[in-house]
């Protein structure tokens, strides 16, 4: 199947990556890409700082869901305000409720239980697409969610099971299990891992790939590597600047074949461009991207 349709049939794209390589605008990109090919779309990020919110032109809007444009909405998730949420959709009961979110136990139990954070996220995306009354967003047909730094990636995905294996009954383990089920389902949940062409990012790239097969049973479904030096013009005089271009585009080059040695999956690059963080950005992005998602095909996603 052609990448651009798998990535329509997905509900939830996770856009993993070490920080500072463009999983922001890789996830702009992909949630722009796709509210243009008319899925309900929400691009959902954890990061206090609200990069998305700028990436995409939106006034920081401190956790609302919001609308960025036609079919695309973005959230700045409260990891903290998502749980109580749950627990209260969870739990029917009124006056449970209140005495579970008022216990110390589940106070301590909240801030400090490995996995319940990501819980907390997982299960807030998964109700958003079904449409979960309040939430600010109409019933969406994709999450992309800006995932957490590398290793946070791995986690993210691997938590409801380990949370599951952990917590036999109640709310929270009905909760783990279901997300568990739904991750495991390589037709609704994709991971897209974004990098650049240079020795740490690529091997971290590649390590994360692995980590990822060996923990969570995937592969992803695409790297994408951002911010290559694009190919240096003729014309260009001499100079120390084109000395140092012709420089790093042969780094680049290097670490591109490193990197298509080393995975055999869909490998997509994205330019580095001459333009700052903001809707500009993200709408040539997606211009670079699309010819890629056409021509590269998904190889069988194992479970
Ligand atoms: N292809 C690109 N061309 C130019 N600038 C880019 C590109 N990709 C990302 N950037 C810029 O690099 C910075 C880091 O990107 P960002 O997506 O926020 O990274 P991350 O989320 O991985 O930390 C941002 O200022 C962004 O605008
Ligand atoms: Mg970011």
């Amino acid at each position: 199947m052609r990448l651009d349709d798998t990535l329509k049939r997905l509900q939830l794209i996770v856009v993993t990556g070490k920080g500072g390589v463009g999983k922001t605008a890789l996830a702009c990109t992909i949630g722009r890409l796709l509210a243009e090919a008319g899925r309900k779309t929400l691009v959902l990020e954890v990061d206090p700082r609200e990069n998305v919110h700028q990436m995409l032109g939106v006034a920081p809007s401190g956790g609302a869901v919001v609308p960025a444009g036609s079919d695309l909405w973005v959230q700045n998730l409260k990891p903290e305000e998502v749980l109580d949420a749950l627990v209260r959709e969870r739990l029917h009961i009124e006056f449970l409720v209140r005495r579970v979110l008022a216990s110390p136990v589940y106070t301590q139990f909240s801030a400090g239980a490995p996995g319940l954070k990501e819980l907390g996220i997982l299960g807030h995306a998964l109700r958003l697409l079904r449409g979960a009354a309040g939430s600010g967003a109409p019933a969406l047909d994709t999450v992309v969610l800006d995932a957490p730094a590398t290793g946070h990636g791995v986690r993210l995905l691997t938590a409801p099971k380990l949370v599951a294996e952990v917590i036999e009954s109640g709310p929270f383990s009905d909760l783990a299990k279901e997300l568990a089920s739904w991750l495991a389902d390589p037709a609704a949940v994709g991971v897209v891992i974004a990098t650049q062409a240079e020795e740490m990012p690529v091997t971290e790239a590649l390590e994360l790939a692995v980590e990822l097969e060996d923990r969570f049973g995937r592969q992803p479904i695409a790297l994408v590597v951002n911010g290559l030096y694009p190919p240096l013009a003729e014309a260009t005089a001499p100079g120390p600047l084109r000395d140092l271009w012709r420089e790093r585009r042969r780094l680049n080059e290097r670490e591109l074949a490193h990197l298509r040695a080393a995975w055999v999956g869909p490998i997509l690059t994205l330019p580095l461009l001459p333009i700052d963080r903001g809707p500009e950005l993200v709408a040539t992005l997606g211009r670079c991207l699309s010819p890629g998602l056409e021509a590269e095909r998904m190889s069988v996603a194992t479970s």
